[in-house]
């Protein structure tokens, strides 16, 4: 910056015992604290560093970051950390709104093409009992009865056995078990396997869209900016097997209006399912699929809603030739 007379200021500096001590500038600064936290030899973590220092400080610099706003900030990250419990994570929360873990989530994706997208993990996976094709996760009661089915494949077309697919859905009233106090263990989630030929199916309910927790210092950042808190319906599935990537990812509802709305960005067109209205009761006598009735062109009609869905896994083995960093 030029001094009060024009001329370029100078760096003042003063001989200490051993050292040259330089003050520390606008313009110095950053480069000194990459230079001090660079003396390691991992080179990703020096990387990580030397990248995160420059783009805070350039941050910093390019808004012209205000004392009261710096302030506003600590604060508001220390409420963050506050917020967390073992049953509440609202840094993750925080990255998710603010579209860091969808970007995360579709830097690594692109190392494998033509399987399954992936999509948002979100906080409510939890542990659930194990379960056989044809039986229901969810209590009676809880939602409009709904049918999922489909076939976990390999890249070429191969059926997967014994997938283990880990699944999770709110009940028909948007809730999470985990959010319900009347809830003391597992509803509207459980895990099973693939058949031999790669099947699956398994009865939950028709998922409805529902608001991500926004009674903490999350939520209003998304009042702040304007924003609605509501997810598009949809059904979680975390799919694993010994000789596959795990696969993270979920189904939407292609009717939820939210989908372009989604707090955390997490729905995908690929993941964008159809969820059609079923009358062939051989077919929920087959599935064990629990019929409903519902009104069609204002007559009572017996069915159940249907989601379908074939999931390609990635082979670990290609996987980890395309991994750009360990
Ligand atoms: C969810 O889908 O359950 C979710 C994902 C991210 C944040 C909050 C909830
Ligand atoms: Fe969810």
């Amino acid at each position: 910056m030029p001094s009060a007379e024009g001329a370029p200021s100078s760096i003042n500096s003063t001989e200490t015992n051993g050292a040259k001590l330089e003050d520390l500038t606008a313009d110095n600064l950053t480069q000194h604290v990459i230079k001090i936290s660079s003396n390691i030899s991992n080179e990703r973590v020096k990387y990580i560093f030397s990248k995160l220092i420059q783009h805070a400080h350039d941050f910093v610099r390019e808004v012209d970051l205000q004392r009261d706003e710096w302030e506003a900030s600590w604060q508001f990250l220390t409420e963050v950390g506050q917020a967390c419990s073992p049953d509440r994570q609202e840094i993750i929360l925080l990255s998710d709104v603010l579209g860091i873990s969808a970007l995360v989530d579709t830097i690594n994706s692109r190392q494998s093409p033509g399987t399954t997208e992936s999509s948002v993990l979100g906080p409510f996976h939890n542990d659930s009992h194990f379960f056989e094709n044809g039986d229901s996760i969810s209590s009676t009661g809880a939602g409009d009865s709904m049918l999922i089915r489909g076939t976990v494949k390999d890249l070429h077309g191969n059926p997967v056995h014994g997938a283990l697919l880990d699944i999770w859905e709110t009940n028909g009233n948007g809730h999470y078990d985990m959010q319900d106090p009347e809830k003391d263990g597992p509803d509207c989630r459980g895990r099973f396997y693939s058949d031999e030929e790669g099947k699956f199916y398994i009865n939950g309910v028709k998922p409805v869209d529902y608001p991500v927790p926004y009674d903490g210092p999350v939520g209003k950042v998304l009042d702040l900016l304007n924003r609605q808190a509501y997810r598009p319906a949809h059904v979680h599935f975390l799919i694993s097997h010994p000789s596959f990537e795990k696969l993270n990812t979920a189904l939407y509802n292609r009717e939820s209006p939210r989908l372009v709305l989604d707090p955390v960005f997490g729905a995908k067109s690929s993941l964008t399912k159809d969820i059609v209205w079923c009358e062939d009761l051989e077919m929920a006598k087959i599935h064990k699929t629990r019929p409903i009735v519902r009104k069609v062109d204002g007559q009572d009609r017996e069915g159940f809603w249907l989601l379908e869905h074939d999931f390609i896994l990635a082979d670990k083995q290609e996987v980890k030739k395309r991994k750009t960093h360990d």
